[in-house]
């Protein structure tokens, strides 16, 4: 391993709502089956907000779980990064809202627009203003309520989504734990394909864009499968190049849990077996920004992910916006 990190994951916490919806209940709802979706996804259960929680619940709970491992105080927090694209209301920031719940009064909040990707956005951002040295300790969360964008009688899409938020605690490494490198990218020209196209200064929310449904997910979901299969695999290439690193030295990929095909497809193209790749999405579906972290945690907390061990994370969503990143714990 040559890159020294940084900065390093210092705590983790997750956070799902309590209401479960299956396969079989959506049966009842859409033209679907339990076969279809979990052949053609690999979902079978996913979690749903119920009516009254906010983004920034749920947020807010992953982080206050993530400060007790990291055993850091709030008003030691220097930063709080939010990503998500489903924030509380247009504005202020989800962050803002997450600052005065768990009282970070010292903490300068903001939320950051990648879709699915936004954690390692936050992850990359959060290492390098640790490396500008003005900031000590930042809290990033990808946090989402994907379901209230869900129109649930699209059956392309109300399958596919569930709602949570993942949460870590960063801070400088101890020159050995931590994050190793990182990789960004974004193709604008494609947004289209992924996107919810209401509610912005383009389609503001009226009788017309309501009626023409555009307050709601739309996706080319054949068409994002195929990028999201390349940019995944292009992603773990380059960072194990910026890294100097081989599969090998892989001990688990977390991968964006967006679909069970994807992932195997770009665990193949990268040389990483099976066994070394954490998949949740049976029990998720997929929660967009929060996949990865809620992973993270969980495999932390069930001790899947050892200490000592290297990860490779790598997601893509819209935009659309990929990236990747190696850490060690
Ligand atoms: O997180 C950000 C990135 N997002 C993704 O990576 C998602 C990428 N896309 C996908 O995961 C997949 O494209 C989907 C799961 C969304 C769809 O799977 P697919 O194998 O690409 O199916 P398809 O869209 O090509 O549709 C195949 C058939 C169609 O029927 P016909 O035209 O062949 O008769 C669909 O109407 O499956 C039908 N279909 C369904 N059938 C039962 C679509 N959705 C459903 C459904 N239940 N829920």
């Amino acid at each position: 391993m040559k890159n020294k990190p940084i900065s390093m994951i210092v705590g983790t916490g997750s956070s799902v709502p309590s209401k479960v919806l299956s396969n079989f209940d959506l049966e009842k709802m859409v033209d679907t089956s339990d076969k279809w979706i979990t052949e053609r996804t690999g979902i079978k259960y996913r979690y749903i907000a119920n009516n009254g929680v906010v983004t920034s619940d749920l947020c807010s709970d992953a982080a206050l779980k993530a400060l007790e491992e990291a055993k850091v105080l709030p008003k030691e927090l220097d930063v709080i990064i939010v990503a998500t694209v489903t924030g509380d209301v247009k504005f202020p920031a989800t962050a803002c809202y997450v600052q005065q719940k768990i009282k970070a009064v010292n903490a300068v909040a903001f939320d950051i627009s990648a879709a699915c990707s936004g954690y390692i956005y936050s992850l990359t951002l959060a290492n390098q203003m640790i490396m500008s040295n003005n900031f000590k300790t930042v809290l990033i969360i990808g946090g989402e309520i994907l379901t209230s964008m869900v129109d649930w009688t699209d059956r392309n899409t109300c399958v596919l989504f569930g709602d949570g938020a993942g949460a870590n605690v960063i801070k400088p490494s101890d020159g050995e734990k931590g994050v190793i490198t990182t990789y960004i990218k974004s193709d604008g020209q494609l947004a289209h394909l992924l996107t919810t196209p209401g509610g912005g200064s383009k389609f503001p929310i009226n009788h017309r864009t309501v009626e023409q449904k555009l307050q709601f997910i739309h996706m080319e979901g054949r068409e994002v499968f195929k990028h999201a299969v390349k940019c995944m695999s292009e992603s773990v290439e380059k960072v194990l190049q910026q890294a100097n690193m081989s599969p090998e030295e892989i001990d688990l990929m977390i991968p964006h849990q967006a679909n069970i095909r994807i992932i195997e497809a770009t665990a193949k193209r990268a040389g990483i077996p099976m066994e070394r790749v954490l998949v949740n999405i049976d029990r998720y579906g997929n929660t967009s920004s929060a996949s990865i972290p809620i992973a993270l945690d969980e495999a932390k907390r069930n001790g899947r992910l050892k200490e000592g061990d290297t990860v490779l994370m790598v997601v893509f969503g819209g935009g659309f916006t990929w990236g990747s990143a190696i850490v060690k714990f």
